[in-house]
């Protein structure tokens, strides 16, 4: 079987809305707290974080997006509350 997704494979997609608008309502912050989670958390081969161009939802924002779900209003304290549940399920 061919994979043309295999760097991606088993790995969970983080993506930073790094929109304008949601840059400068947290993200730009956020991104340094994600990176830290990260490392602290030695989850660098599990997961896939990269940036990515506004979702449309400004108004929503600032955004995170994990896999399918979109994350809304999320704050340097609220995304480690989100990364906790999803990857320290208890
Ligand atoms: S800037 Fe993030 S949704 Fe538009």
């Amino acid at each position: 079987m061919i994979n043309i997704n295999s760097g991606m494979d088993n790995k969970t997609e983080v993506v930073i809305c790094l929109g304008s608008s949601c840059f400068a309502r947290g993200n730009k912050a956020t991104l340094k707290v994600i990176e830290k989670y990260l490392k602290d958390n030695n989850l660098h081969d599990k997961v896939f974080f990269h940036g990515g161009h506004c979702f449309g939802r400004c108004t929503e924002g600032p955004i995170i997006k994990i896999d399918d779900t979109i994350h809304t209003s999320v704050t340097e304290v609220s995304i480690v509350e989100i990364l906790n549940s999803k990857f320290k399920k208890i």
